[in-house]
């Protein structure tokens, strides 16, 4: 009994083994089976993992073109800034400019206002310049701002003298350039009717922008007289001058001046070769007015004889036309020498030695420039003078009138 039971248990555990072998192949498969699947798995993932990483590969290009489009539009835009930047501070410097110039100008007009247009300071390299000029010949203005005291008289008969072709005495005859700057144009019509030459207005031709010397004394009309030296010219003015004076200052008081200054046109002309070369002297008569061609003529000339008459007022006169010119001594004549004054009209009952000569003196003595505070020769009133006017040189026709101006140029000629 005891080994059946033994064989039945021997039974039970070899079907249980057998059992227990069969179920365990069965597990191996299904665990291949698995890690075939987890594989598939894997392998869906990885390629799926691989589109996603060309997906992304793809955004990063895009991100990059974006970066390289957004660097170019800001490297424009940093452009297009910098081009607005310039374009700024051209128009604030613009700006500036223009505020500068419209200050400038309105001090021009300011000062056209309070009568100092032309008192103004030269800029300091034509002052240089100016200061530095030398003329080889005497150029004498004969000035004063008040009216009728006998300037036109004494340049037209100092000229003369001076330019006489048959001297009383053995001095020489000079080749004298006539320069009639007062629009009133009354040694114009002297010299005109002397010379018997038509007016021409030349005096305006000066102040041609591009005027050079050698046209300048070109434009000059010969002053054809036997009675006086070959080589004399004039240049006349008349009435339109008075436009151009006018148009003159509107442009200075504009600003208009695009090279050197207005008020050293004529001492340039003056002190180049061609006039130095060819004239002996230069004789200026001056307006009765404190304008661009008064201020020219002070510029330009090396001798100034104050004209006068011989009375209180004149002498007065004497004193504000002195002080003005003090004003503009240093800038515009530096060099320019007081010869003297120069009393006219002079009647019988005029005492030299009265109180008008001491004041005329010490009127003159305003003057801190070069040359003589001295009353020359004076000129007595004579029909005479008043009668050849506009039509020739007293010098010339009368002999009482001769030996005044004589007295006169040979005291001038001292001077210079
Ligand atoms: N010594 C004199 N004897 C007589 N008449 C004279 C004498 N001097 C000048 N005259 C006359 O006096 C007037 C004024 O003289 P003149 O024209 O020379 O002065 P002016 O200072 O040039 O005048 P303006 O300021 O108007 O230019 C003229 O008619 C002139 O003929
Ligand atoms: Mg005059």
């Amino acid at each position: 009994m005891e080994f059946v039971f033994a064989l039945i248990g021997v039974a039970v555990a070899a079907a249980a083994y057998f059992i227990g072998v069969k179920r365990g192949g069965s597990g191996a498969v299904s665990k291949v089976e698995r890690l075939e699947t987890e594989r598939d798995g894997v392998a869906t993932e990885l390629g799926e993992s691989q589109l996603d990483l060309r997906d992304a590969n793809g955004r990063l290009d895009e991100a990059q073109t974006d970066i390289t489009d957004l660097k170019t539009l800001l490297g424009e835009r940093d452009l297009e800034m910098r081009r607005m930047n310039k374009r700024l501070a051209e128009a604030v410097e613009r700006a500036r400019r223009y505020g500068g110039e419209h200050e400038e100008v309105r001090a021009r007009i300011q000062a056209a206002v309070d009568g100092e247009i032309w008192t103004q300071t030269l800029d300091p390299e034509l002052q240089e310049a100016h200061n530095a000029r030398r003329s080889t010949i005497p150029i004498i203005a004969v000035g004063n701002f008040k009216g009728g005291v006998g300037k036109t008289t004494i340049a037209a008969n100092l000229g003369a003298y001076f330019a006489d072709a048959a001297p009383d005495t053995a001095r020489l005859s000079h080749r004298v350039l006539f320069i009639d700057m007062d629009f009133q144009g009354s040694l114009s019509t002297t010299l005109l009717s002397v010379s018997g030459g038509e007016g021409g207005n030349r005096v305006t031709h000066l102040f041609d922008a591009d005027m050079e010397p050698p046209q300048a004394v070109a434009t000059s009309e010969p002053l054809r007289n036997r009675a006086l030296s070959g080589g004399c010219r004039f240049l006349d003015c008349d009435y339109t001058a008075a436009e151009q004076e006018e148009k003159l200052l509107f442009q200075w008081v504009g600003g208009a001046e695009a090279k050197g200054d207005l008020r050293l046109r004529l001492a340039d002309i003056l002190h180049s070769r061609a006039v130095q070369d060819n004239f002996d002297m230069v004789i200026i008569d001056m307006p009765p007015r404190n304008g661009v061609y008064a201020h020219n003529a002070l510029a330009a000339a090396t001798h100034l004889i104050v004209a006068t008459k011989h009375d209180m007022i004149s002498a007065q006169a004497i004193g504000k036309f002195v002080e003005y010119l003090e004003g503009v001594r240093v800038s515009l004549c530096p060099r320019m020498k007081l010869i003297g004054i120069a009393p006219t009209m002079l009647r019988q009952s005029d005492s030299p030695r009265g109180f008008v000569e001491p004041m005329m003196l010490d009127a003159a003595r305003l003057w801190r420039g070069g040359g003589d505070v001295a009353m020359l020769p004076s000129i007595p009133l004579r029909t005479a003078i008043s009668s050849s006017a506009g039509r020739s040189f007293a010098y010339l026709e009368d002999m009482l009138v001769r030996k005044s101006f004589s007295n006169l140029g040979e005291a001038v000629e001292r001077r210079l």
